[in-house]
């Protein structure tokens, strides 16, 4: 079945259109006009995806070489996520599926980040752990069977890829700063300079302690250089998803570990789970980096395997802020 993504949750308007696990078109919109604000403005936002949305979706048909008839499911993040942002994608989506006459289904964007590692050729088997390090999350999950999702830790303040987000705008680095904090550091020295590495409890992360000592240092050493600050921030902010990532393999003893959402594009954190995996014994899933990224291809296959398991969502459906993977229905 040839399934359609739709993806607003935030500043990113993205259409995904798959064919079972094939991906055919992936089409991604990202909003520059936020960059000036240092962060996302939730109006702004809204009103770039009203108006990029039907050409996108126009482009990513013609990249796939699909009609639109051709389309056999709508599947569209319903949240968590900026409500003005996710209501565009939403109404968007059940209005194309009532004049499609095709279902409908709404997904967890969170599950999609998931569902990003069944795109890539090799997807995970059951049970097993997934680290999911975005700009609003870092959690490690427990993927026990399909559907059944078990939160083992999270962040206690800031996401990781928020921590990569403040420590660029500190420097004066552009947003989001993961990608540029990423290449100063392969410029940078590890160990010139040195950052604590975070050392919460079990299975928790944290990012305020190692954020506020790179505040410290640069207000202290006004003649720093971003590459040493950016290359021994990274090393302790990545150090510590490893250092957790190995209690939580010895704690559960899952043999299988992905990594999800924007930050597992960094070359250096997939360096590191690499050598984790290669001591621990452990089978590691990193999908592409387009599929890491918010992106709705990820959400069409999650959409997808939904569909197949538990048929579609109705089309009352509401959008939502906040939804804990854990709590997520069993059901549509
Ligand atoms: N190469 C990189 N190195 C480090 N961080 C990166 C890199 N590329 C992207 N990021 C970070 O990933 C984050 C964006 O990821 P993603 O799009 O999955 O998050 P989000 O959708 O904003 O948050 P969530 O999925 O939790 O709602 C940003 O914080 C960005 O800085
Ligand atoms: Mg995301």
């Amino acid at each position: 079945m040839t399934t359609l993504g739709i993806e607003t949750s935030c500043d990113e308007t993205a259409i995904g259109i798959i064919e079972d696990d094939r991906v055919l078109a992936n089409i991604v919109s990202s909003q520059i006009a936020h960059t000036k604000f240092g962060g996302v403005v939730p109006e702004i936002a809204a009103r770039n995806h009203i108006r990029v949305i039907v050409p996108l979706m126009r482009s990513a048909l013609e990249v796939a070489g699909v009609e639109l008839d051709a389309i056999g499911l709508i599947s569209v993040t319903r949240g968590p996520g900026l409500i003005g942002a996710l209501l565009v994608g939403v109404s968007f989506a059940k209005s194309l599926a009532i004049s499609l006459g095709r279902p409908f289904i709404g997904v967890n964007h969170l599950e999609g980040h998931i569902y990003g590692l069944h795109l890539g050729d090799e997807p995970p088997k059951h049970p097993y752990l997934v680290l999911l390090v975005s700009g609003g999350h870092t959690d490690f999950v427990l993927v026990r069977e399909p559907f059944a999702y078990q939160t083992l830790g999270r962040t206690l303040d800031d996401a990781c890829g928020e921590a990569f987000d403040k420590v660029a705008k500190l420097m004066g680095l552009p947003y989001p700063g993961g990608p540029y904090i990423e290449q100063r550091a392969a410029q940078g020295r590890i160990g010139r300079l040195q950052f604590p590495i975070p050392r919460p409890d079990g299975l928790s992360f944290s990012y305020a302690g190692l954020k506020t000592a790179v505040l410290y240092y640069t207000r202290d050493h006004p003649d720093y250089t971003i590459e040493d600050v950016a290359a021994n921030f990274q090393e302790a902010a990545l150090e510590h998803l490893v250092q957790v990532a190995e209690r939580a393999l010895e704690a559960t003893g899952v043999k299988c570990l992905g990594l999800a959402g924007g930050v597992s594009v960094n070359r250096r954190l997939r360096e590191k789970f690499t050598a984790l995996a290669a001591r621990t014994g452990v089978r590691l899933h990193v999908s592409p980096p387009e599929f890491c990224t918010d992106n709705a291809a990820m959400i069409a296959r999650a959409g997808a395997a939904r569909f197949a398991r538990f048929g579609p969502s109705d089309l009352s459906i509401d959008v939502v802020a906040r939804e804990k993977l854990d709590e997520l229905q069993r059901s549509n």
